[in-house]
């Protein structure tokens, strides 16, 4: 039995050197240590032993288990790493073949330009905001000083959600002035862009959904002058130092006076034609329209607690889509919208 001990481990080592991959090894393993294995085969026999051999061969079947164990474990390290040297080598990659070009994308025109009004107004000390799209015709409307009845609430020019007429697509970003003062105290200094909704069909100046940027600034003594000081700085940065801008009496519900800003046509630079045509863009008018602004209606103050008498302040909202079409050159509002690549390429 020592001798069939002796020979299965000499058997082994043998094999277990031979054997060159973790399949071959681990079929060595099962067949010299598994419960069919050999090594079982003749522990089996130990029964036939008298009581004084059983220890001894006892002993001498652990050795030989022992050493296989221990063969095996430094065949295995030693297949493992030329497993892997030879998966490195097939897997070797020339640096200096020619990569696959990648197109990388960009912001739209309009976030570029969203961007650009918003570091300047950060730069003056304004604070951006987000509100809800989703409305109260309460802040859209009525705390805007705009009554039941006013042309602006009818069914065919807002969005609503409900049978009352109490809730709202946004139509404009004003309400965010009647949050901003429900919210802060002065001095307040603010700017709130996003989206909003109108019943408008689409043309190249006109789409149902479109973007307003709304500013407002409270606190003691703020004027008229504040207001134009602040938006012709802004007009001059974003079009330039020689950019040629006015603006006309008009009027808001909540504000008080109230102003339109236009800037000159970058088109037909003002003269309202192009090459003995009217200008597309600005319909033969020269200048376009940028924004609606004005001073604060004391109603509107007085509704979020802000005693008028004590303080004042200016409000501005802005079409987005304007102000890119200017400062992009770009000719027809549903480019903005169409995600035409060809379009999109160029800035
Ligand atoms: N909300 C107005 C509009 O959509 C613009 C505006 C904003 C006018 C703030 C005055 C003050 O036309």
């Amino acid at each position: 039995m020592k001798q069939q001990l002796e020979n299965i481990r000499l058997q082994a080592m043998q094999e277990l050197d031979n054997a060159t991959t973790p399949a071959a090894l681990e079929e060595l393993r099962v067949r010299l240590l598994g419960k069919k294995g050999e090594l079982t085969a003749v522990l089996k026999q130990m029964g036939k032993l008298s009581a004084e051999e059983r220890p001894i061969m006892g002993q001498a079947a652990n050795a030989v288990r022992a050493a296989i164990e221990e063969k095996l474990e430094q065949r295995k390290t030693v297949i493992n790493a030329a497993v892997l040297e030879q998966k490195l080598a097939q897997e070797a990659l020339d640096v200096t073949i020619p990569g696959t070009p990648v197109n990388l994308g960009h912001q739209h025109p309009m976030n570029i330009v969203l961007q650009e009004i918003k570091d300047i107004f950060v730069g003056m000390g304004y604070q951006v905001v987000d509100g809800p799209e989703v409305e109260l015709a309460d802040y859209n409307f009525t705390r805007l000083n705009i009554e039941e009845g006013h042309p602006s609430r009818d069914r065919s020019d807002t969005f609503y959600f409900t049978d009352d007429d109490s809730v709202l697509l946004r139509t404009q970003t004003s309400p965010m002035q009647i949050r901003a003062m429900e919210n802060t105290k002065p001095p307040i200094c603010i700017l709130a862009p996003g989206r909003v909704f109108r019943k408008d069909e689409a043309d190249a100046t006109h789409s149902p959904m479109f973007h307003q940027i709304e500013g407002l600034v409270v606190d003691e003594n703020i004027t008229m002058g504040d207001l134009k000081g602040a938006l012709v700085t802004v007009m001059r940065r974003i079009y330039g130092q020689d950019a040629q801008m006015r603006f006309r009496p008009h009027h808001f519900p909540f504000t008080e006076p109230s102003c339109e800003m236009d800037m000159q046509c970058h088109k037909c630079h003002g003269t309202g034609e192009v090459d003995g045509h009217v200008c597309s863009t600005c319909h033969g008018e020269g200048w376009i329209e940028l924004l609606g602004a004005g001073m604060v209606h004391p109603k509107v103050l007085e509704g979020c607690g802000i005693d008028p008498e004590k303080y004042s302040g200016f409000a501005f909202g802005m079409g987005l889509e304007r102000m890119a079409m200017g400062r992009m050159k770009i000719n027809d509002l549903r480019l903005i919208f169409d995600n035409d690549i060809r379009f999109l390429e160029q800035f």
